[in-house]
């Protein structure tokens, strides 16, 4: 059993959900999405909120889905959007663990994925690389100034991410 909860942050593609689930599978504990939490509130993909109520809307479903899991969610494992590590409370619901490379690496595993096309498609904010690796730039010092775990998923395997993650975490 975790003591706290493992926060996943990382930008979009960089391999939270693998990592995730590999992790999950392993040391037995459980893994929510907080893009899965918000789409099943609404009863809508994340593509389709940008779309029919914009992504401020989107991200105040970000806030209230974290101070849900503040309140509720105890030694889990929470993959989450790229964004969501903006919220208020970030620090309060866990240990945050940050999944770090560099854009082009990203790029190339969204690009060379066998489900390429969907996972771009589902991305709104990937559908136009310059505008993407902006907002990389814009995100980068801050993904690593909030995370108390950084995993440099370009050096290491999943296995070795999985190890790394669990040592500095306390699970075992
Ligand atoms: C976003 C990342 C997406 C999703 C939404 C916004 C972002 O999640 O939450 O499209 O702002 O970076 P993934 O990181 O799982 O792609």
């Amino acid at each position: 059993m975790m003591k706290k909860n493992i926060i996943l942050i990382g930008f979009m593609g960089v391999g939270k959900g693998t990592t995730a689930r590999a992790f999950a599978k392993k040391y037995g504990v459980y893994n929510i999405d907080t893009d899965d939490l918000i789409e099943s509130k609404e009863n809508k993909e994340v593509k389709r909120i940008f779309e029919k109520k914009g992504e401020a809307y989107f991200r105040t479903c970000e806030q209230q889905t974290a101070d849900w899991i503040e309140k509720c969610v105890k030694s889990t494992l929470i993959s989450c959007g790229g964004g969501f590590y903006k919220v208020n409370n970030l620090k309060k619901l866990g240990t945050v663990v940050l999944l770090d490379a560099s854009f082009e690496w990203i790029h190339n595993r969204l690009k060379t994925a066998k489900n390429s096309k969907s996972k771009l498609a589902k991305r709104p904010l990937f559908s136009d690389e310059k505008k993407a690796k902006a907002l990389y730039k814009e995100r980068e010092k801050a993904y690593r100034k909030v995370a108390d775990v950084i995993v440099d998923v370009e050096k290491l395997s999943l296995e070795e991410q999985l190890k790394y993650i669990a040592k500095k975490c306390g699970v075992n």
